[in-house]
């Protein structure tokens, strides 16, 4: 199968190489991810790619005029295994030099040997060189009757791939903007920017054996939807009862959605735990296996601050981390894993970041680095924003 990475590459491939691992996962330019194995996650649950198709060849030339050719009898042949009926098809390309008029040209000549093949298609043109996810959606192109043909350069060779799922953004809508409580002073996770943090601290732990997530900074409760989601145990506190309540009313609301399949443990029809707890000091019932985080970004940013004020907002970000990780230390087993998303400023064209990042070995922690993504790659940023949240992945000693 083949990924198309989302708007940061590096994230979406550091997650990917925590679901799968790094040997089957190979990146294709700074777009796109071949993953070599049998069994595939849920499309559903990961955040960092926008789609995933399978591979039907590969083209070994990037001219579209050489492509061309090739694709008018691989997709001839293709539509031999559909059934019945008008099919829509569409064309994205990645990598490719190509614009959108080259591309509908493409898929004119691609409609006219379909057509002399027996088949009535209608096409599904390009403002753009890709489709993006609610075209795809809107236009059914992953159903039986649709096709989303990918076109990714792979170096010298073209990959051609069918988009077998696209990110499901108006679930994503529901789950960020409907949810009855939100507050915009701790910050808005997003749902997608949730699940990465989710799989990458899951890594390879399935959710079918009762493993439980745990965010001990919970907020409204974001990281724990998307964790109960998929299936995990979720376990959260936060200084604020304010925030576990605001968690509590999301979950319950959660157990509301038809396409939750999330199952309430106890009669009082709650499927987790929450607690209020400062987690530089709180001693947990049962901190759970798996750490999933997003933790105190210090007050947010519109315009730059001074660098007093920069200065005492670090400090007081580095002080709960680093008490934070010390008190957790002696709370889990060596060897668990954390995904934390801790805040870095952008001031000045420089990333500061916080300095407990140096002292990891010696609170007891191994930082994760990734074999296809860089460390410093790993910071989820918008242009303009002022805190960007770094991703440290880390495994207690
Ligand atoms: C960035 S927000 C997390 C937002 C969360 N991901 C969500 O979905 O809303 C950080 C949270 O940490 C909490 N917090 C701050 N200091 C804390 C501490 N010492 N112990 C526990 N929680 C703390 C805040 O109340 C806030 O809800």
């Amino acid at each position: 199968m083949i990924y198309i990475l989302g708007r940061q590459p590096a994230i979406g491939l550091a997650e990917l190489e925590s679901l799968y691992d790094a040997s089957s996962l190979r990146p294709v330019g700074d777009y796109a991810a071949v993953v070599e194995r049998d069994t595939e996650v849920n499309f559903g649950r990961i955040g960092g790619a926008i789609k995933v198709g399978k591979v039907l060849a590969t083209i070994d030339s990037t001219d579209l005029n050489v492509i061309k050719k090739q694709l008018e009898s691989i997709i001839t042949t293709h539509l031999t295994s559909l059934p019945e009926g008008k099919f829509k098809l569409g064309i994205s390309c990645y990598g490719l030099n190509a614009s959108p008029a080259r591309i509908n040209a493409l898929g004119l000549g691609l409609k006219k040997a379909i057509k002399a093949s027996g088949r009535s298609v209608r096409l599904i043109p390009n403002p753009e060189t890709a489709l993006n996810s609610a075209q795809v959606l809107n236009n059914k192109l992953t159903s039986e009757l649709g096709c989303e043909l990918l076109l990714i350069r792979d170096g010298v060779n073209t990959i051609v791939a069918q988009t077998t799922a696209v990110q499901d953004i108006d679930a994503y809508t529901l789950r960020d903007r409907g949810r009855p409580k939100r507050d915009a002073r701790v910050g808005m996770l997003p749902p997608k920017l949730a699940q990465t943090i989710v799989n990458i601290a899951a890594a390879n732990t399935p959710p079918d054996y009762g493993a439980e997530v745990f965010d001990p900074f919970c907020g409204t409760g974001v990281i724990l939807q998307e964790a109960a989601l998929m299936g995990y145990d979720i376990t959260g506190s936060d200084l604020e009862q304010r925030m576990v309540d605001y968690t509590d009313a999301n979950l319950l609301w959660l157990l509301t959605l038809k396409e939750n399949r999330v199952t309430p443990l106890s009669p009082d029809k709650r499927y987790y735990r929450l607690e209020v707890g400062d987690a530089t000091t709180h001693k947990w019932a049962n901190p759970g296996g798996i750490v999933a985080s997003e933790v105190y970004l210090g007050r947010p940013f519109t315009s730059v601050p001074d660098n007093e004020i920069l200065q005492k907002t670090i400090n007081d970000c580095d002080t709960i981390l680093k008490k934070f990780l010390a008190n957790l230390h002696d709370q889990i087993q060596p060897g668990t894993r954390l995904c934390l998303a801790v805040p870095s400023w952008f001031v000045a064209n420089k990333i500061n970041h916080l300095r407990t990042l140096d002292q990891l070995p010696h609170l007891g922690y191994n930082r994760i680095s990734f074999v296809h993504s860089n460390d410093k790659d790993l910071v989820y940023h918008r242009e303009g924003q002022i805190v960007g949240r770094e991703l440290l992945v880390l495994t207690r000693k």
